[in-house]
């Protein structure tokens, strides 16, 4: 479709498109990028009041090349679920059968996320889904540092958006890319944590629990203190 004519937003989203494109240009080439103020910053970083809907994130992100993920994705997982979510699980990655449906935690481990989440009296559609990488690493390993940080700004923006009283982060990958290396999920689920402000409850990804299923028991102590932030009933068995 030719340009035409830009709307004021189509106009400050191109401009803003092609500063991200010269400041990675700078990053990669070793050079300092201009210095921001701190509103672009943040439309970069997925700060503050972006009047733009899930649909039009999903559509800013494109057919994404920004880290090396795209060369063996075959879909890219946006995330799915309620943008009005008081709640957001937020995985490391796609894995297989996410990288070829496109959609969050469909495989065994989504599974078991869907029947936590319906444990709780709450339905997939109720919540949101995502992911810290929209790619899948290939052979589902960890994602890398400059993968997270090439995607983060989206999840960033996602969470902008739906503005949610919680979010759950699911394993050590999500847990340590929204609170730092340092960070031990053996140790440290189950507690609060805070990540953009927004309460945060990191605990056990569900693959883990298919390999440990002992650790269930853990994971539902924290889901039940999730329902207990939001005013849900709590109920005693999951
Ligand atoms: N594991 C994750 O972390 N995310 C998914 O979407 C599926 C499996």
């Amino acid at each position: 479709m030719g340009k035409g004519i830009l709307t004021v937003e189509e106009e400050v989203k191109e401009i803003m498109g092609q500063l991200k494109n010269h400041m990675s240009l700078n990053r990669s080439m070793g050079l300092e990028s201009p210095r921001l103020s701190p509103q672009a910053r943040a439309y970069l970083d997925g700060g503050p009041s972006q009047p733009i809907s899930l649909e039009d994130l999903r559509e800013d992100i494109g057919d994404c090349r920004r880290c090396k993920l795209y060369q063996d994705r075959t879909t890219l997982v946006f995330g799915e679920g309620s943008s009005k979510a008081r709640l957001v699980f937020v995985g490391e990655g796609p894995g297989r059968e996410e990288d070829q449906v496109g959609r969050p935690f469909v495989g065994e481990a989504g599974r078991l996320l869907t029947k936590i989440i319906e444990a709780m009296g709450l339905s997939r559609e109720s919540v949101y889904i995502c992911n810290v990488v929209k790619c899948r690493p290939p052979k589902n390993r960890d994602p890398e540092g400059d993968e997270i940080e090439s995607c983060l700004p989206f999840l960033k923006r996602q969470l902008n958006l739906i503005q949610p009283d919680v979010i759950c982060a699911l394993g050590r990958v999500a847990a340590q890319a929204l609170l730092g290396k340092e960070f031990r999920i053996t140790r440290e689920r189950g507690k609060w944590q805070s990540f953009m402000d927004i309460p945060m409850m990191p605990t056990f990804h569900p693959a883990y629990l298919l390999r440990n299923p002992s650790a269930k028991r853990e994971v539902w102590e924290d889901i039940q203190e999730i329902m207990r932030h939001l005013g849900m009933e709590v109920k005693r068995d999951g």
